[in-house]
C-alpha cells in the first residue's frame, strides 16, 4: 500500500464552474477512486483561487465585498462537486489562514534568501489570465494587444513591483523539464523551447496595494500584495501543513500529482518547480496536463462566452454518472475535443443504456427467474477467463497512464464479451444455467469494478442489485465472488432522445 496525493487547479470562483471545470475535476477524481480501489492512501486537494485583481472587479462590479462574494462562490462550487460526486478529501480557499500563512512563510523565506528585488514594472496584462504577456506572446489587431487565449485588448500596466528571480533557476528548470514530471511529454518540450527562446525572465510577483488590494500582504512590505498565481500555486504545499507536520508532509509530497489544463502549463513548470526550489522542495512528482473542450474551436469559457453548464449535462443525462462517463469518454490529453451532444447522446445511448445497461438487466433477469436470484460459484469458463484477464490488464495499464478514454473502451470490451457469452450460451434454453450466469455475473462485477472511479454510484447500484461487493483491484479476478443474491434487475439508463444543445 503507498501514498497518493492528486490536486486540481484551484478555480477562479468569479463565476460558477461549468463543464471545463468538470473535466479536470472528474479526471482528478477518478484518479483518486482508482488510487483508493489499488489500496492507496490517497489525499484528494481541490479548491478555489480567491484573491487577486480578478476576483476584486468582480466583487466590486456587483456591490459587495470581496470575501462576501468569494464566501457564497466558494459554497456553489462545492454545491457543484457535490452534484458531481468529488470525492475531494480537502476543499481549500486561499483565503484560508493556514494557507495565508504558508504564503506568508514561505515567501519570508524566499525573501530572506535575496531573491527578491524592487523594481518597476511595465507591461502588458490580461485580467482574466491575471498575466502579463510580452511582446511575441500577445496577438495585434487593428493597433490593439490581445490576450492570446481570451482575445480580449490587454491594459498597459506599469507601477512599482517586486521581483522573483526566476532567471537564476534557468537551468535547473530545464534540467527538471527533460525529466519525466510533465505527462504527456511533448508539453514540457514546448516549454523546453519558450525557454531556449526567451529565456526565463524574472516575474513580478507584487502589487502595489492601492490597486489589488484583495491579496496576501507581502511579509516585508505591507503596501503590497503577493501576486495571485504565487499565492494560488502554494495552495498544494499549504493543504499537507507546510513547514508543521514534516513527516506527512513529506509522505504526500513526493507522489504529488498535479491534474491540469494546458492553459496554465507555465506556470505549473517554469515559475513552480523555481518557487518550490526556492524553498528547498523537489518539483512535483508528475503533472498530467489535458486539453481543452472546445466549441466551435474555441475553448469554452466565461470569457468567450460560450459556456456549456453542467447542470445541463446532469438533467439531460439524469445524473452525475453518465456525464462524468461522458466527459472521460471523449477526453483527451493531447488534443482538444470539441463539444457535442450528438455524440455524447450516442454514446449514451450505445454504450451505456444498450451494452451495460442491456446486460445488467439482462443478467439480473435471467438469475431472478431461473435460479431464485440465488448464483453460487462454479466452473470458470477458461476461453472467456483469458480475454477477460488481458482486457483487465490493459485496463490497469491505462488507467495508470491516464489514458481514461482508451480505459472506458477496455472496460465497455469486458461488457461487451459478457453480451456476447450470454449469447453464445444462450442460458433462456436451460433449466438451471448456472455456469453461463455465474460466468456472466463475474464479467459484469469486474467491469463495474473497473467503472467504479468512473461511474460510483452506479457501480454501488449494480453490486447492490446482483448482491456482490466492490472491495479491491485483488478481486479483478473470475472466481474471486462466490455467490451472488441477486435481488433486483435494474433498468440503469433511460436512453434519450436525439437532438441539438440548448
Ligand atoms: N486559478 C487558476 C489556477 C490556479 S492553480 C494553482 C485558474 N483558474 S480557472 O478557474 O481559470 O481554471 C482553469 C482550469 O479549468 C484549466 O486549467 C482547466 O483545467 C479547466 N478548464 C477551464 N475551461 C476548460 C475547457 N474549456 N476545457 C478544459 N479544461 C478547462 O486558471
Amino acid at each position: 500500500m503507498g501514498t497518493f496525493y492528486v490536486t486540481t487547479p484551484i478555480y477562479y470562483p468569479n463565476a460558477e464552474p461549468h463543464i471545463g471545470h468538470a473535466y479536470t475535476t472528474i479526471m482528478a477524481d477518478v484518479i483518486a477512486r482508482w488510487r483508493r480501489l489499488c489500496g492507496d492512501e490517497v489525499f484528494f486537494l481541490t479548491g478555489t483561487d480567491e484573491h487577486g485583481l480578478k476576483l476584486q472587479k468582480t466583487a466590486e462590479e456587483k456591490g459587495l465585498d470581496p470575501k462576501t462574494f468569494v464566501d457564497r462562490m466558494a459554497e456553489v462550487f462545492k454545491r457543484y462537486w457535490r452534484l458531481l460526486n468529488i470525492s475531494y478529501d480537502r476543499f481549500i480557499r486561499t483565503t484560508d489562514e493556514d494557507h495565508v500563512e504558508t504564503v506568508k512563510k514561505a515567501l519570508s523565506k524566499i525573501y530572506s534568501r535575496g531573491l527578491i528585488y524592487k523594481g518597476v514594472y511595465r507591461g502588458w496584462y490580461c485580467t482574466s489570465c491575471e498575466a502579463f504577456y510580452a511582446p511575441g506572446e500577445y496577438i495585434e489587431e487593428g493597433g490593439k494587444k490581445l490576450c492570446p487565449t481570451h482575445r480580449k485588448p490587454l491594459e498597459l500596466i506599469e507601477e512599482e513591483t517586486y521581483f522573483f528571480k526566476l532567471s537564476s533557476f534557468e537551468n535547473y528548470v530545464k534540467e527538471q523539464l527533460s525529466k519525466d514530471i510533465v505527462y504527456p511529454r511533448f508539453y514540457a518540450k514546448e516549454v523546453l523551447s519558450k525557454i531556449e527562446r526567451d529565456g526565463l525572465r524574472d516575474i513580478s510577483i507584487t502589487r502595489p496595494k492601492t490597486r489589488v488590494y484583495w491579496g496576501v500582504e507581502a511579509p516585508w512590505d505591507p503596501n503590497h500584495t503577493i501576486y495571485v498565481w504565487i499565492d494560488a500555486l502554494l495552495n498544494y504545499v499549504s493543504a499537507l501543513g507546510y513547514d508543521e507536520d514534516h513527516e506527512r508532509f513529506n509522505r504526500f509530497w513526493n507522489v504529488v500529482h498535479h491534474v491540469i489544463g494546458k492553459d496554465i502549463l507555465w506556470f505549473h513548470t517554469a515559475v513552480w518547480f523555481a518557487v518550490l526550489a526556492a524553498i528547498d522542495l523537489p518539483p512535483p512528482r508528475k503533472v498530467v496536463v489535458h486539453a481543452f473542450i472546445t466549441l466551435k474551436g474555441l475553448k469554452i469559457g466565461k470569457s468567450a462566452g460560450n459556456v456549456v453548464s453542467i447542470d445541463y449535462l446532469v438533467n439531460r443525462y439524469g445524473g452525475a454518472d453518465p456525464v462524468r462517463y461522458l466527459l472521460m469518454r471523449f477526453s483527451s490529453l493531447d488534443k482538444d475535443v470539441e463539444f457535442s451532444v450528438e455524440q455524447l447522446d450516442s454514446a449514451y445511448n450505445t454504450e451505456l443504456a444498450d451494452i451495460y445497461g442491456n446486460l445488467v438487466r439482462r443478467v439480473g433477469v435471467l438469475a431472478q427467474k431461473k435460479l431464485g436470484g440465488i448464483v453460487e460459484a462454479t466452473e470458470i469458463d477458461r476461453e472467456l477467463e483469458a480475454k477477460i484477464r488481458e482486457r483487465v490488464e490493459k485496463t490497469r495499464e491505462l488507467l495508470n497512464a491516464f489514458k481514461f478514454s482508451e480505459a472506458l473502451i477496455m472496460i465497455f470490451d469486458v461488457f461487451r464479451e459478457a453480451n456476447a457469452y450470454l449469447n453464445k450460451t444462450e442460458p433462456w434454453r436451460e433449466e438451471a444455467p448456472r455456469r453461463s450466469l455465474y460466468n456472466t455475473l463475474e464479467c459484469v462485477r469486474i467491469g463495474t469494478t473497473l467503472l467504479q472511479p468512473f461511474m460510483p454510484n452506479t457501480a454501488e447500484r449494480v453490486a447492490k442489485a446482483l448482491g456482490f461487493e466492490i472491495r479491491s483491484v485483488e478481486d479483478l479476478r473470475m472466481g474471486a465472488w462466490s455467490s451472488y443474491r441477486v435481488v433486483e434487475a435494474p433498468i440503469l439508463f433511460k436512453k434519450v432522445r436525439s437532438g441539438s444543445a440548448s
